[in-house]
């Protein structure tokens, strides 16, 4: 996949995942333009990783397998392990993905993130990435979820998360939930969806709840202390950020 950001490769990378994903790709994409980008910006980190041999990723959250795609597409050489607990949605993307399954390069696993990560072993990952999953998940449990992903990680392997990190300027932060409320009237009440609306408009009342919301300067703390470094915050755009953190190649022992 060409990775620029160029009109021909986006039209081509828009093109290939309304085919392979179908009606939820392009019902996102009008509802909410940058859940999409963030799929294909993860793919890119993915791929900018410089580990020449192959990489094996494990993935929380897949869904409908929108970022698993693009992880899949973003170099040859890179397995995917992808979790996630929701059968609904692993069902779509098993039905979107079979060909990756065929060719050995994907597996399912339906276990909760936490649990699927406590299983694996030590050292043992290239990269855990992820898109719109661990803005979900309550705090406590995010933290032990980010402890299991330094653990898991090889020394010098990344995480790589395209997610809504809320501002911690919080009155500016609130107008733009504010527009995307707006956003989810007028692009539903378009298309007679008001089934959908309600399921939006009651799933951000959760996500912007306090034991749940990732606020910015709380999530990249709770990687620092997790003990990841090179931690980077880019491509902020309104409630939507990339972060990439890295598993030191050489673990201070403290003291
Ligand atoms: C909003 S979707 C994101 C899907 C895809 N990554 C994307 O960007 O379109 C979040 C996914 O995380 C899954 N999920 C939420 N909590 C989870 C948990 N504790 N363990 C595993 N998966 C979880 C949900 O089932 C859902 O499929």
């Amino acid at each position: 996949m060409t990775t620029d950001g160029t009109l021909e490769s986006r039209l081509s990378y828009d093109a290939m995942f309304s085919g392979i994903i179908g009606q939820d790709y392009d019902m996102l994409k009008q509802l909410s333009p940058l859940a999409t980008e963030m799929s294909r910006l993860v793919g890119i980190a993915v791929s900018e990783y410089s580990a020449a041999a192959a990489l094996n990723v494990v993935e929380l959250g897949g869904g409908t397998g929108i970022t698993t795609l693009s992880i899949l597409t973003a170099r040859d050489a890179v397995s995917v392990f992808s979790i996630d607990n929701e059968p609904t949605m692993q069902r779509q993307a098993k039905t979107n993905l079979q060909q990756w399954v065929d060719d050995g390069r994907l597996v399912f696993c339906d276990d909760d993130a936490l649990n699927a990560l406590k299983n694996l072993a030590d050292n043992s990952v290239d990269i855990v990435a992820s898109a719109y999953t661990l803005h979900n998940f309550i705090d406590t449990y995010r933290r032990d979820v980010i402890g299991e992903i330094f653990r898991v990680l090889k020394p010098g392997g990344r995480f790589i998360n395209g997610d809504r990190y809320a501002l911690d300027d919080m009155a500016k932060h609130t107008r733009l939930i504010q527009q995307e409320v707006s956003r989810y009237f007028s692009v539903l009440i378009g298309a007679a969806k008001l089934d959908l609306l309600e399921h939006w408009i009651v799933h951000l009342f959760s996500d912007e709840s306090e034991n749940h919301v990732m606020r910015e300067s709380t999530a990249l703390q709770q990687l620092r202390e997790a003990g990841f470094s090179g931690i980077n915050l880019s491509h902020r755009v309104e409630v939507n950020a990339l972060v990439t953190a890295a598993k030191p190649v050489a673990i201070s022992s403290g003291g």
